[in-house]
């Protein structure tokens, strides 16, 4: 296939058919959530209707059950580029955080040094503001607020050697869209002995994760921003696990991947995760010729056509979102908040509207079945130092692999009547 072709993506997400007072629904709301291709929602009915068990059984139902699990590391494996006993999983990104700064907090002391950024969700903030408690130093990365990019040369100075014990950041930004060079900061913490921990939550949908190559100790994501249901991964390298002791069970399995999964695991949102990493796959494979450039050689397999297919996802949105912030830029009264033009950036684009808060013009955007997000989106700090937390934040369009062209030409047009609405 020489073209993305958007119709069949769209024809294998049954919720693309809602409507809202007649109006096709836009969906676009993809950084708080993805819709669901029907191979996820089959294979999460599939597993409760056929194999649902606990594991470790001598069972039938028992044994698949066991079966689905390993599939679903090795699943996340090829998603994320490391290795099926290097994927863990639990409730959700934010769970999964606390219990990996409940590990690495044991290894802290007044006077250690922490440095997190003010461009994250607080779900890369709030597990590590907390050892303040204790007296360890928690320093924050500013951002550039005009560029909404993170100030490097701070971030260079703050990392000390010897002192700072952990370096967390996200992938990127999911209010604002900003990609960060997480490798540069997983090199940063790396030459200053500290564990580096990514928050890859936005960017798993926009693009491809090699952890290798970021260099990263942990790196975190939610399937239900890629097309899955509500489960939570995360990559710890195989070395850091080693090194930790995660909160377990004296009964739990002491061997990675299994000594950082506490408790019965989600087993239907393990099929759905899978499945949803199948998808992907499906996409890279039928999109192949679209990407082939940039394939490495080295690639193989599912993990092969799992790159491919983020990739066509970026190659399709890209263009759209440069269009559409084009577009909103043209409209009086609004304002884009982002990255400049040609930086690392999602298709993630998030403006004001004058004479409307955020809310107001999601709530009559919402009418119009143009499901965008307002606030702050737990991006909470970014917000605030914008200077936007008092006018509710900002209006977030986000893009995702089933979006059109005429999705985003009908919410230009409703912006428009929103600004001329305006005297
Ligand atoms: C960038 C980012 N990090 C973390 C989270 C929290 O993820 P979870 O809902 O899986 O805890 C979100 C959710 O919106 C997010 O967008």
């Amino acid at each position: 296939m020489t073209h993305y072709d958007v119709a069949y993506v769209r024809s294998q997400f049954p919720a693309l058919k809602r409507t809202i007072d007649g109006l096709p629904v836009a969906y676009l709301d993809g950084p708080g959530g993805t819709q669901t291709p029907q191979r996820v929602l089959d294979a999460v009915r599939e597993y409760l209707v056929d194999h649902n068990a606990n594991y470790g059984g001598r069972f039938a139902t028992s044994e698949e059950t066991d079966a689905m699990v390993a599939e679903a590391h090795k699943a996340g494996a090829d998603f994320l580029g490391g290795d099926p006993a290097e994927v863990s999983f639990g409730a959700n990104m934010t769970t999964l955080t606390y219990f990996l700064a409940e590990a690495l907090g044991r290894g802290l002391h007044a006077g250690d040094e922490v440095v997190i950024t003010a461009l994250d969700h607080e779900a890369n903030r709030s597990p590590w503001l907390r050892f303040a408690e204790r007296g360890v130093v928690v320093r924050e990365v500013p951002v550039d607020l005009a560029t909404c990019t993170l100030d490097w040369s701070a971030f260079e100075t703050l990392v000390r050697p010897g002192r700072t014990k952990v370096v967390a950041l996200g992938y990127a930004s999911n209010a604002v869209g900003t990609v960060n060079d997480v490798a540069r900061a997983a090199g940063l913490a790396r030459s200053a002995g500290a564990w580096s921990v990514v928050d890859a939550v936005h960017y798993a949908l926009h693009g491809p994760i090699d952890v290798r190559a970021v260099g990263c100790d942990f790196l975190l994501c939610s399937a239900y921003k890629f097309f899955g249901p509500h489960v939570g991964l995360m990559y710890a390298r195989r070395e850091a696990t080693a090194q930790v002791e995660p909160l377990r069970l004296a009964t739990q399995h002491a061997e990675p991947p299994y000594v950082w999964e506490t408790g019965t695991l989600n087993f239907e949102g393990l099929a759905g995760t899978t499945a949803a990493i199948d998808f992907i796959a499906d996409l890279g494979e039928r999109h192949a010729a679209l990407v082939e450039d940039r394939l490495s050689a080295g690639l193989k397999g599912r993990r092969r056509a799992v790159v491919a297919g983020m990739l066509a996802g970026e190659v399709y949105e890209q263009p759209l979102a440069k269009g559409l912030r084009e577009q909103l830029a043209a409209i009086r009264g609004v304002t884009l908040h982002g990255p400049p033009e040609g930086s690392p950036r999602t298709s993630t684009v998030s403006f004001t509207l004058d004479g409307f808060t955020a809310g107001e013009a999601a709530r009559a955007l919402g009418v119009r079945g143009l499901f965008v997000w307002d606030g702050d989106f737990y991006a909470a700090r970014l917000v605030e130092l914008l200077g936007l937390a008092e006018h509710g934040g900002l209006i977030r369009v986000g893009l995702a692999p089933y979006t059109t062209q005429d999705e985003l030409e009908r919410l230009v047009a409703a912006v428009r009547d929103l600004s001329r609405s305006v005297r």
